[in-house]
Parts: C-alpha cells; sequence; structure tokens
C-alpha cells in the first residue's frame, strides 16, 4: 500500500510549515541562536503541524549543520535518521495509550541516560492532556530538573486539561487553524508534484471541509486522488457529503416560500440520494447559522466562494433573525434526535412541518418573511398559490370535531390501503369496526386522495405539505382518521383553517362532506403494517406521493 499523502508530504523544513509562522519564527530564531529551551508545550486544534514541528525542533537541535542557521538540513545523518524514525535519541511517547504514573516514572529513569546519538534526547509526548494526575506530577518533577541534554516537547489538543504547574514550566505555542487559503495554496502546491488534476473550487471545497486541520484537508484530497481520475466539484461534493448543500439551499427556498410540499420532497430527494438525514439537519442549522451571520454583519466571517456569499446574502435577506432563529432551533433538534431511526426522514419532517405551518409572530410584524406584497401581487406562474397563504387564515380556530385521543388502538386492517372488503368480518368485539358505508367511503377517498390533494394545494401547500406526511388514512365512526408519525404534525394539521381546507376538498372532489379528525400513530409503524413484505416507513405516503394508487387488497 503507498503511504498516505499526509504522512508523505510531513515538512522537513521549517519553511515547509504552513500558517505557523510565529511558532516557526520564535524556534528558529532560538536555534540559530543556540537558546533552546527544555519544556515546551504545543496546543492547538488536530491536525495543523504540531507534532510535525515538535520533529522539526528535535531535527534541528541534533543537526549536524555547521551553521545554526542551516538546521535542520534535512541531509546530514541525524536528520535523515529521523526522518526515517530511526534516530535513537528522539522517543515520540503518546500519551493517549501511556497513562499511567509508571510510564512515566520509567521515561524519568530513563531520562538520565546520555543521548546515544545526538546532542539532545528529545521526548515528543503527544496528547499530554491525557496523562492521570499521578503521571503529570511524576512529569513535573522531570520537568523542573530536566538534564541538560533533555528537551521535552508536550502537545496536545486540550490545553485546558493541562495542570497550571506543568503550564508554568513550558514554552508554550499556540498552533491556529490553518486558513481556508493557505490550504488551497499547499494543496495545490502537492496536486502538481502528485500529478493530481483538480480544480481551485473543488480544493476550496476540500479547505473548508477540513476546518483548519490540514492533515484533514490532505486525507480528503488522497481520498478523492485515490482512483487516478481527475477529480471534479460534483465527485468531492458526493464524496464529501456536501452533495446535499444544493438541497439544503432547495429546503431554505421551500421554507421561505411556506411551501411544505416542496420542502418535503427536497427533504427526501437528499435522503433517496444518500444523505444522513442528522448529517443533512446538520448542514441546515449550518447554512442557517452562516445566515445569521450575515444578518449580523458577519457575513466576511464566512468561509465561501463569491457565489455562495451572494446566495446567502439573498437568503439572510428574506428572513428574521425571529424566523431564522427558529429554523436554526428545530433542525437542531432534528440534528439531535435519536429516536427516530425506524423512520428517519421524520425529525427532518417534523421540522418542516413546524416551521411552515404556522407563521411565527415575528413573521407577521415584520413584512420581510412571507407576506411581501409583492409577492402576492405580481402573478408568478408558480408560485400565485403561496399568496393564498396569509397570516390572516391562523385567526378561525379550529372547529372540527375532536379527534379520538389516539389511533394506536385503531384496527391495523382499516389502514390506508388495506380497508377491510366489507363489514361483517370477524373481530366483532371491537365496539368501533366501520360500517359499511364508511368502508366504502373510505375506499373513494384513497381512489380520489391524489385529487384531494391537488384541490388542497390550490389552497395551501402547506396542508398538502402535512397530508404528505400523513402516514395513515382511516375510517372510524363515520370520522375520517388522519394518522401523523407525530403529535407535532398532528397538532400542525389541526391548527388554522387546515382541517377545513381538506374537508373542503373533499367536498369538491367527492361532493361529500366528512368529518375529520387527527390521530397520533404510534409505534414502530406497526399500525401501518401493510403486508408481510412491505415496510412501514411512510411507505404509502411515498408511493402516493410518486402517483401510486391504492389498491384494495383481498
Ligand atoms: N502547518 C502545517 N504545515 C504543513 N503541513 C501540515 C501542517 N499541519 C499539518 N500538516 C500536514 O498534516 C500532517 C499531520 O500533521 P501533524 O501530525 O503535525 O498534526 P498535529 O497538529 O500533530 O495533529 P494531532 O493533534 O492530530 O496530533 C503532516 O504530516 C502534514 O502533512
Ligand atoms: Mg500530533
Ligand atoms: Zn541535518
Amino acid at each position: 500500500m503507498s503511504q498516505a499523502l499526509y504522512r508523505k508530504w510531513r515538512p522537513r523544513l521549517w519553511d515547509q510549515v504552513v500558517g505557523q509562522d510565529h511558532v516557526v519564527q520564535t524556534l528558529q530564531n532560538a536555534i540559530r541562536s543556540e537558546r533552546v529551551g527544555h519544556a515546551y508545550l504545543f496546543a492547538g486544534p488536530r491536525g495543523t503541524g504540531k507534532t510535525t514541528t515538535a520533529r522539526l525542533l528535535a531535527k534541528a537541535v541534533n543537526c549536524l549543520a555547521e551553521s545554526p542557521a542551516e538546521r535542520p538540513c534535512d541531509r546530514c545523518e541525524h536528520c535523515q535518521a529521523v526522518n526515517n524514525g530511526r534516530f535513537l535519541d528522539l522517543i515520540e511517547i503518546d500519551a493517549a495509550s501511556n497513562t499511567s504514573v509508571d510510564d512515566v516514572r520509567d521515561l524519568r529513569d530513563k531520562i538520565n541516560f546520555a543521548p546515544t546519538q545526538g546532542k539532545y534526547k528529545v521526548y515528543i509526548i503527544d496528547e499530554v492532556h491525557m496523562l492521570s494526575t499521578a503521571a503529570f506530577n511524576a512529569l513535573l518533577k522531570t520537568l523542573e530538573e530536566p538534564p541538560p541534554h533533555a528537551i521535552f516537547i508536550l502537545a496536545t489538543t486540550e490545553i485546558h486539561k493541562i495542570p497550571a504547574t506543568v503550564l508554568s514550566r513550558c514554552q508554550r505555542h499556540e498552533f491556529r487553524r490553518i486558513p481556508v487559503r493557505l490550504i488551497v495554496q499547499h494543496l495545490q502546491h502537492l496536486c502538481r508534484q502528485e500529478h493530481v488534476d483538480v480544480d481551485e473550487e473543488t480544493l476550496t471545497l476540500i479547505a473548508r471541509q477540513a476546518t483548519g486541520s490540514l492533515r484533514d484537508a490532505i486525507s480528503l484530497l488522497d481520498q478523492l486522488a485515490s482512483t487516478g481520475a481527475p477529480i471534479r466539484l460534483a465527485d468531492a461534493q458526493q464524496v464529501l457529503g456536501t452533495a446535499a448543500s444544493q438541497s439544503v439551499i432547495e429546503l431554505v427556498d421551500a421554507l421561505l416560500e411556506r411551501d411544505a410540499a416542496n420542502g418535503l420532497s427536497t427533504i427526501h430527494a437528499a435522503l433517496d440520494g444518500g444523505s444522513d438525514p442528522r448529517q443533512f439537519a446538520r448542514q441546515v442549522v449550518d447554512y442557517c447559522r452562516n445566515l445569521l451571520l450575515v444578518r449580523m454583519g458577519n457575513g466576511e466571517l464566512i468561509e465561501a466562494t463569491p457565489e455562495q456569499q451572494a446566495q446567502m446574502t439573498n437568503h439572510a435577506r428574506r428572513f428574521t433573525t425571529q424566523t431564522l432563529l427558529e429554523t436554526i432551533q428545530a433542525f437542531n433538534a432534528a440534528a439531535a434526535d435519536q429516536r427516530s431511526a425506524w423512520q428517519p426522514a421524520l425529525p427532518l419532517e417534523m421540522a418542516l412541518a413546524q416551521l411552515v405551518s404556522e407563521p411565527t409572530p415575528a413573521s407577521q410584524s415584520e413584512p420581510v418573511h412571507s407576506v411581501e406584497p409583492a409577492v402576492v401581487n405580481v402573478p408568478l406562474p408558480v408560485k400565485t398559490e403561496k399568496a393564498h397563504k396569509t397570516p390572516a387564515s391562523k385567526e378561525e380556530t379550529s372547529t372540527q370535531p375532536a379527534g379520538e385521543p389516539s389511533a394506536s388502538d385503531a384496527p391495523a386492517e382499516q389502514q390506508l390501503g388495506v380497508v377491510p372488503a366489507q363489514a361483517g368480518q370477524a373481530d366483532d368485539d371491537q365496539p368501533d369496526q366501520p360500517e359499511s358505508g364508511s368502508a366504502t367511503q373510505l375506499q373513494t377517498i384513497l381512489e380520489n386522495w391524489q385529487k384531494i390533494r391537488q384541490r388542497v394545494k390550490t389552497q395551501s401547500s402547506p396542508v398538502d405539505g402535512l397530508l404528505n406526511s400523513c402516514k395513515s388514512v382511516t375510517m372510524r365512526n363515520g370520522v375520517l382518521q388522519l394518522g401523523f408519525g407525530s403529535e407535532v404534525l398532528k397538532t400542525m394539521m389541526e391548527k388554522g383553517n387546515n382541517l377545513k381546507i381538506t374537508r373542503k376538498a373533499i367536498q369538491d372532489v367527492l361532493g361529500v362532506e366528512v368529518q375529520i379528525a387527527c390521530v397520533v400513530v404510534q409505534g414502530k409503524g406497526s399500525n401501518l403494517q401493510l403486508d408481510g413484505d412491505i415496510e412501514a416507513d411512510g411507505m404509502v405516503s411515498t408511493a402516493l406521493r410518486l402517483g401510486g394508487k391504492i389498491v384494495h387488497k383481498e
């Protein structure tokens, strides 16, 4: 197996270290003036060059080059030995796996032996924050009176875990996250040497994804280059899981339009395309957080291409701060939701439903959001329907019949698609067995479900979106019951005119008036077990969404 790129490209000379000039300068000066300290602490995020710099220092103090200014030379015997991991006086200890006090004592005992090969024995203790308190105390003794031939370099990503007593005995150097611009430059250089064909936009994507860690950036590049084919943005997006970013933008569009149907299909398309639901939720949160920064005038803080900046500015202008906060909250909850493994899309659907179903007080008072007169008056060919949705519709409270508390006890056969052929079947211990009339009525409704939804959609896409996430449609005591996967969705549906709109649509399409109630269908979608070999997970709604027809089961 070929060597990982990031190892192959570990800097061997001071000037190859990227983005840590403040550290390199100081250390180089110390080497030049031959005033090297005995204890260093390198702190900073992962993959920013701590171990690399520690090795450079170890090389420099033992380099055989005549002039101190040229150390490390990378050519002499000692430099070469360090490069190849054969230098006996460089001892690297991973504190993560040698945390005990004995390990440190062992080190302390050995430290008094003079260097075998070089001038200095250099101890690099990586992840030093992992040491136990006892081990720290033992280390402290050594740090207090190090033998003249010993140099300690402690490295950590978590400086707050290092005892003050240790901190005070070390020369401290803070490593910084490496800016996107420098990472891109470095990757470009590396790609030229490695003959990797990749454009700057793709490298920028990689660099952003690496969040300041050069190692992560190189690893990502390595991963993408492994096929040997030219790397294109689309491939990179695919591999890095950011293909979803377009979906995120579409979802945000849908939120701004309060277009539940579009929002839901965006979510489902992203998940069908392989996005992880929680990761997708996090991306929405990240994006909205950026919008928040733009709104607060801190847009320059965001690492993004000019196109993305423009896109974000546009989105940010159309949101209110309040709505953005609500959006972040809702999708943050979706990202944290661990319970919906059986219905992976549900947390995202809930977040969406929550946000589109009801105008927030903020959006009512601030016209920037959904009630822009421009949107209402300009007859856009596609989006005119949204003009119907005004906050005023919220005024009317529901006059619908109260739903039964829960449908979890509803007979499974009554579920969508598995309506029992006729009454008179067994199971007459069920007090509320559907009468034959309502079974027929339910069947008619199911057969015309698409038409009904289209009708609903002309009145309100959010309501249609809610119907889309409806998991079951049943009839009980003459009342049409819409089953939702959660209390949140159920409550959404019960709000405002939503039920009225639905009832009206049914009346328009079928000429009958039915009462509607919303219920929560619980459990592992057990109510939706349509057939031995059909999974519950929103299958019916998915099928319906795709234009599927309900076929009566024998
Ligand atoms: N500042 C940098 N300049 C050049 N290359 C770097 C830099 N930082 C990291 N790298 C690249 O990443 C690899 C790993 O870096 P290094 O081991 O020094 O990181 P680290 O800060 O010690 O990370 P960790 O905290 O995970 O141990 C290097 O081999 C090099 O290829
Ligand atoms: Mg390291
Ligand atoms: Zn040398």
